[in-house]
């Protein structure tokens, strides 16, 4: 699979991604088209992973504090799902991460994504939560 791993490069580009971002994390919850996006969209960072010009993964990074990163909204389409999409994506969002000078990101992962930011060596916080009714848990990771 020749997959590239890359920043968002246009308007249209980030309107694409977040269609796939609500197929993955919002259609699969009966969410409306729109519920997908937050305030913070302009001032972050969006990574994409495409393949044949489709975006079939995508992450976003902002900065919470000079030092502090949040990596959310991490997606990959469910028919490339466990082939190192994921990983891919959350390597590049590190990438910027240090070039921003962050020193440690911080994930809100779904109960079921626990493991997989686990094998990527963050590490849990005490800290759970309930969002959009689905059980979270911050992780980090110092980079
Ligand atoms: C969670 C998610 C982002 C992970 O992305 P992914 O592309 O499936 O992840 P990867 O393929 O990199 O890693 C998943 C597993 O595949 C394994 N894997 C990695 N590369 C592989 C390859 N080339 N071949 C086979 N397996 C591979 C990994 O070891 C990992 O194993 P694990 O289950 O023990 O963690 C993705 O499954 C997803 O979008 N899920 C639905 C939405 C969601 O829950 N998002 C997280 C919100 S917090």
């Amino acid at each position: 699979m020749n997959i590239e791993l890359r920043l968002v490069k246009n308007q249209q580009e980030l309107e694409d991604m977040f269609y796939q971002r609500w197929l993955v994390l919002r259609s699969t919850l009966g969410m409306e088209l729109g519920s997908e996006r937050d305030t913070h969209e302009d001032s972050a960072i969006h990574v994409i992973a495409t393949l044949d010009r489709k975006i079939i993964g995508s992450g976003r990074l902002r900065e919470l504090s000079p030092e502090l990163g949040s990596i959310a909204y991490l997606a990959v389409l469910p028919e490339f799902q466990n082939r190192g999409v994921g990983t891919k994506l959350i390597e590049k969002l590190i990438y910027q991460a240090r070039e921003k000078n962050l020193k440690t990101v911080r994930v809100m992962s779904r109960t079921n994504a626990v493991k997989f930011y686990q094998n990527l060596g963050f590490s849990p916080e005490d800290k759970s939560s309930e969002y959009l009714g689905i059980s979270h848990l911050f992780m980090q990771l110092k980079i």
